[in-house]
């Protein structure tokens, strides 16, 4: 615990699930500043004054430049980046029409993009020393399914995206690290929507438990504890690096 004293983090996607975790967890470790940067404002403001003076809101939709732009004004300075933000999109190649693959992307890769492009200068000097940015990707990053084919290919993008960034990074001495989780399925308000668009939600779900070798989904908490630790000066040695956090699914 304490293991975020005096850190600035960013979080994308922090009003809801994976993201308001981390955030939760990033206040219980000591960060100096929690910035909840979300589409969904009045969500993120509430959960900002759950979590205290550190917390706050802006609102920001990922796959705007100039959201972006603004959103990041309003920090002097930042330790720690999460691109969490993202959305799913059920659908075969058959199914998904060009206007839903290229939201998906405008969400999914576009936003990690500028996150990752436009926090440079945050993390540098003048402001900063150097930095963590982690990159919310899946194990339908690794994995590929028929139904998802959209999503698999966004979060398979931003695996990559994360490695060249992270040689970037290490080549031109910035010290600034870039890392990707890979959850398996957690149960949150994205999953609830993918259920939602199901014929049959129940033998869905089932079926979801049966591709996690552990027999359950995961858990919130247990991936903002990865995210503690690639934020923290303990992972100072990881970059470019792939943390599959999936109950064994991608094996
Ligand atoms: N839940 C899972 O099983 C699971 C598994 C693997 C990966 N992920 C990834 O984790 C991340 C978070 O997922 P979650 O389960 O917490 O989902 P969620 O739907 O609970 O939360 C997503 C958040 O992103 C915000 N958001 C959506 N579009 C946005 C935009 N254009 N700009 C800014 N914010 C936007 C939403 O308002 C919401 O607060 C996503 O990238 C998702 O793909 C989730």
């Amino acid at each position: 615990m304490r293991r975020l004293e005096g850190k600035r983090c960013f979080i994308t996607g922090g009003a809801s699930g994976l993201g308001a975790a981390i955030a939760e967890r990033y206040v219980e470790e000591g960060a100096a500043e929690v910035v909840l940067a979300d589409i969904d404002l009045d969500g993120a403001t509430a959960l900002a004054q759950t979590l205290g003076h550190v917390a706050r809101a802006v609102r920001l939709d990922v796959s705007s430049e100039s959201e972006w732009l603004a959103a990041l004004d309003t920090c002097d300075a930042l330790d720690v980046l999460v691109n969490n933000a993202g959305i799913t999109t059920l659908g075969s190649i058959e199914e998904v029409s060009l206007e839903q693959f290229v939201h998906e992307f405008n969400v999914d890769v576009i936003g990690v993009f500028l996150g990752c492009k436009h926090v440079i200068p945050k993390m540098r000097p003048p402001h900063r020393t150097g930095g963590s940015i982690i990159n919310m990707s899946s194990m339908c990053g690794v994995r590929a399914q028929a139904d998802l084919v959209a999503y698999n290919a966004a979060k398979a993008a931003v695996t990559h995206l994360t490695k060249s960034c992270a040689i970037h990074f290490a080549k031109a001495g910035y010290d600034i690290r870039c890392n990707t989780i890979h959850p398996g399925l957690i149960r949150t308000p994205i999953l609830d929507k993918v259920l939602a668009q199901s014929a049959d939600p129940q033998a869905l779900y089932a079926s979801f438990v049966a591709t996690h070798p552990l027999g359950r989904l995961g858990t919130p908490a247990e991936i903002a504890a990865i995210a503690a630790y690639l934020a923290a000066d303990e992972s100072a040695f990881a970059t470019g690096a792939e943390f599959r956090i999936d109950g064994g699914s991608t094996i």
